[in-house]
Order: C-alpha cells, then structure tokens, then sequence
C-alpha cells in the first residue's frame, strides 16, 4: 500500500490533503467535522487582529459559473477574513488540535502591516498549539483597501518584510500564500523565500465579476443595487494555478522552496497534478464547499490507488516529477509531427470537427465522401493542432497519433527524425510497447 502521509516544513498529516482557509474551516464545528470525514490538515479562516471584528455584507456574497450541466465551474465571493472574535476562534484552534493531535493545523493571519501588529498576534496563535501559520497576502476585495491581503501581496518588498517579523517573533513554520493577481508570479516567491519563509501557498482568488444584472444593470452578486470584483475560484482556476505552482517550481531563484498547491482542486486527479507540477501538499476550498467534506474519501483512495498501480511508493516518489518536463516554447521538438484520427465507430457525425477545422484551422477533414456524410481526417493538410480532439463531443472519438521516426508526414513530405523528446516511452516505439506488455 503506497504511503501517503505528508511531512511538509516538518508539519505532519496522515494524508496531503488541507482545506485551504476559507468558510469550510471558520469554526470548530466545521473542523472538527472535516477531520472526522479524514481530511489531514486545516488551515484555519484568516484572523484578524484584536478588536472589533470585520463586518461582512449581508446578502449574496457568492457568484458562479456553471456548466451545460449546472455543474459549478467557478464560485466568486466578496466575504471578508473572519467575522468571528479573535478569541473565540484562539480558544477554538487550541481545543481542535488538542482532540486532534495527528493532524495539521495552521493559523491563516491578515493583519496591518505594521511591526507592532504582527509582533502582538504572533504569541496569540503560537499559544493555541498550531503547527505553523499561513500569512494571507492574497485576499483581492474589502481587505485590500484596508492595506492589507493583495495590498501587501503584490508588493515585493513588504512580503519580504513582513516574513521577516513572522520568522523573528514566532518559532512556527511560515507559509506564505501568494495571490495570483499580480504579472509574474516569481517575484512575490522570491520575495517570501528572500524574508526567509519556509513554503508558499498559492493561488488564492483572482479578481473577478462572473456575471451582470441586465435588468439592474449591476454586477453580481448584487448586494442593494451595487456590485463589486470578487474573488474567483473552483475547476475554473485550476489551470492558472498550475501554470504558476509550476513556474515558481522550476525557478532557479526558489528552486526546492516547498509549495502548497491551492486552486480549483476536485478531486485525487488534480491533487496529484499539482504535486507532480511541485506541490508538496494541496489546499481544497471550493470542492468542499460544492460537494461536502466527504469529498476527500476518494481523493485519499483514489491518489493511493494511482499509486499503487504506477510503484509508487511514497508522495516523495510523485512530487515534482513534472517539473523537468516543463520547458519554455524554444525548447520543444518541432521535429515531432502528429495527425489526428478519427475512430468511425464513436462518429456520431456531428459535423463538429469539420466545422471548426474548416473555419478556423487548416480544412483538413472532410464532410461528405462520395456525396455521404463522412467525417475523415486530410493527412496532407493536417498540422495536428488538437482542435478537433477538443471541440468533438464524444471523449476518445479523435485522438492525435505521433508519427514514428522514419515515417514521413504526408504534408510536407518530410522524414520524420528520430529524435523524439520521449521516444523511449512514446507508444509508437515497439521497444516501449514490448516493455509494457
Ligand atoms: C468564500 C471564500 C472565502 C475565502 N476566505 C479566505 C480567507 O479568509 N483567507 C484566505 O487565505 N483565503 C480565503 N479564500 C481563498 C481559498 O482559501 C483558496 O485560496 C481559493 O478559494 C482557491 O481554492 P479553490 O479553488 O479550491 O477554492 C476564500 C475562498 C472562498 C471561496
């Protein structure tokens, strides 16, 4: 049985899989709950510091964007930090980890960024037991204007700064979570690593309207006839967030910085992405908020099961093993050519492919033969962009094969050269098929 506990920055957990903070761990209830349907570490909702808590709006603070199927793709929210008193969730944490000692639990902190706020906060959190603390740099609405979350996030040198007081007035290990609302995201990496944190976290929600009020003429969610940008999360995301773990993976400059990797994850399949894209653990949010806490069952099974069948035996087996093969464009093999193929017995001749490739790509597939609808691939025209395979209905219909070495592309007349990047285990190399077999 592959081992899948988690030892991030020396904080342990029976499994990879956090909630990220947010509403699904605002409270003991909820957290106490979480870690019975076996999630292996919280990252408690964001505290503030000491006084009169936020004030959040009463009315919709969430938006989204569904699929054909209504399946949620995208939750936008205008929610604040905590709206809780800071002592009533001190005193909370410490009771939860108390009946939860093998589980991880970190303290998310949004304060002011002063010296003095962060010095004052610091002993409060360390005194309720938590393993460590995730500084919120990444909130983009309400806390920002304030001066505090993407405020602080998008400047360089104050992450840099406020790392430093957080590594000189506490002895837990510091998380910094990065907000992706920013041009290139190795810099507010280079600047945590520079004030000497021990991982980043990221992406926490992206500036976002999902949706307008025609009848109002507002924005979504409308809370009294105004709207305002949210934060946006959920499946949607998931691609900008891997985009990003990856390129702060594979900087020379933060190269080996531990990341935990947040956004958009569902399910055991987008966890292991990002832990082979250079997580070392994952945060979930808007899964456990569509779906329940139970939604970690199959991530446990399922990552563990896929690891099994592949030999792998522990997460230190899986993570980062993408990262080598993250490259920049200039360096991928225009040598390798591919065709698409369509399987006639899955056609249900829809006429999808033809369409988009007649319209937009290279006409190369047919729509009638012989004067009978006949969806066909045109080898001779075919530059194997994968559009066909994306727009057809039908998963598995098209498929785009590689050309093996020697083979010569029927557009433009060429040898293909053997010098696949992967050729060892392409499966147009008999030699790899034999080895599977
Ligand atoms: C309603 C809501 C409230 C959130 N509150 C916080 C917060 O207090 N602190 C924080 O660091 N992130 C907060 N987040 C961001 C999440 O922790 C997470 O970074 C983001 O949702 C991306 O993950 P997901 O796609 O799994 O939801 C919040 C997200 C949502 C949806």
């Amino acid at each position: 049985m592959a081992d899948i506990r988690n030892n991030f920055v020396g904080i342990k957990s029976p499994n990879p899989f956090w909630l990220a903070s947010a509403p699904p761990t605002d409270k003991a209830y909820n957290v106490e709950r979480a870690f019975k349907a076996g999630w292996g570490g919280v990252v408690w909702k964001t505290l503030g510091e000491e006084g009169p808590p936020v004030v959040n709006v009463n009315g919709p603070r969430y938006g989204a964007i569904w699929g054909a199927d209504r399946r949620l793709l995208g939750l936008n929210n205008i929610e604040l930090i905590t709206d809780r008193p800071l002592q009533v969730n001190l005193q909370e944490m410490k009771q939860v980890k108390m009946n939860w000692p093998d589980r991880a639990l970190i303290a998310s902190i949004m304060v002011p960024c002063t010296e003095d706020a962060w010095k004052a906060i610091l002993p409060l959190v360390e005194e309720t037991g938590a393993d460590g603390i995730e500084l919120n740099f990444g909130c983009p609405h309400g806390m920002s204007e304030r001066g505090m979350g993407a405020a602080v996030g998008q400047v360089p040198e104050y992450i840099e700064m406020v790392v430093r007081w957080c590594k000189q007035y506490s002895r837990m290990p510091v998380i910094t979570k990065l907000t992706p609302n920013i041009a290139d995201i190795r810099k507010p990496a280079r600047a945590a690593k520079a004030g000497g944190t021990d991982a980043v976290s990221l992406i926490n929600t992206i500036n976002s309207i999902v949706s307008v009020d025609l009848d109002n003429f507002a924005p979504n969610p409308t809370v009294g006839g105004k709207g305002t940008h949210g934060g946006y999360c959920g499946p949607a995301v998931k691609p900008i967030a891997l985009n990003m773990v990856a390129e702060i993976a594979r900087d020379p400059e933060t190269y080996g910085l531990p990341i935990s990797g947040i956004g958009g994850i569902t399910t055991w399949r987008d966890a292991a992405e990002f832990m082979v894209l250079g997580s070392g653990n994952v945060q979930v949010c808007t899964a456990a908020m569509t779906y329940g806490f139970k939604i970690v069952e199959e991530m446990i099974t399922g990552l563990s099961d896929w690891m099994d069948e592949k030999g792998h035996a522990t997460l230190d087996d899986i993570c980062g093993r993408a990262v080598p093969n993250v490259t920049d464009w200039q360096y991928l093999n225009l040598n390798y050519i591919a065709k698409a193929q369509i399987d006639q017995d899955l056609c249900i001749k829809c006429g999808r492919c033809h369409i988009a490739c007649e319209d937009t790509s290279h006409q190369a597939i047919t729509r009638t033969v012989n004067g009978i609808r006949h969806f066909e691939v045109m080898e001779d025209e075919c530059v194997g962009c994968n559009l066909c395979v994306n727009v057809c209905p039908v998963e598995n219909c098209i498929t785009l094969i590689g050309l093996a070495p020697g083979q010569i592309d029927a557009r433009t007349h060429k040898v293909v050269e053997p010098n696949y990047a992967n050729w060892t285990t392409h499966p147009n190399n008999p030699m790899a098929a034999q080895a599977a077999e």
